[in-house]
């Protein structure tokens, strides 16, 4: 249940202070990634969630550390995957889409084929923080027509608004650990 994944989560968080920058709390699953069992577990949990609420087409898995979710959370679904790519590496034409970050902008993008219209998708990725990259990956699936009916992380950095920025897009989520 919900009580157990936040446990194995929260107890495979390598945490780094001060990084990238001054102030910040890095938090890493790569304990978690590395522990097969925890891993596994992790994994089948959230995936009984997703069938529970009648099950994806596909499963969405944002770069980098999305794809290692969403590539085992497809397996056991028996659902594809897709990953949604950084700007600049796939060949054209790709489906893309802009979202600001603090200073900046960001683009992410995926192949024309990946996804069928009504296709009925779960976004993942390991953390939402403004939610900018959860919510653009959504916009990408709902401009081919796809459906985003749920999405999955492992870490909510509440203070950052990930939560609004979600439910302004209408979109829903869960969280191991905040
Ligand atoms: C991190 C994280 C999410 C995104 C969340 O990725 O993995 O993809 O930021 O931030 P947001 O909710 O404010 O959009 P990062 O940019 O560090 O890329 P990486 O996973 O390739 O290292």
């Amino acid at each position: 249940d919900q009580n157990e994944i936040t446990s194995v989560v929260s107890t495979h968080v390598l945490e780094t202070p001060d990084f990238p920058s001054e102030g910040v709390l890095f938090r890493d699953f790569t304990p978690l990634f590395c522990d097969g069992s925890a891993f596994a577990r992790v994994v089948d949990l959230i995936a009984e969630q997703v069938t529970a609420k009648g099950g994806v087409d596909l499963v969405a898995g944002i770069e980098a550390r999305g794809f290692l979710l969403c590539a085992a959370i497809g397996y056991k679904l028996g659902a594809g995957v897709v990953p949604i790519r950084k700007a600049g590496k796939l060949p054209a034409p790709t489906v893309t889409e802009s979202y600001a970050l603090e200073y900046a902008e960001a683009t992410i993008e995926i192949g024309p084929h990946a996804v069928n219209k009504g296709d009925r998708v779960l976004l993942v990725d390991d953390v939402l923080a403004t939610g900018g990259t959860m919510v653009a990956a959504a916009t990408l699936m709902r401009k081919l027509g796809a459906e985003v009916v749920d999405s999955w992380v492992l870490l909510e950095i509440e203070a950052l608004g990930g939560a609004k920025a979600m439910q302004a897009a209408d979109l829903t989520f869960n969280t191991a650990m905040t």
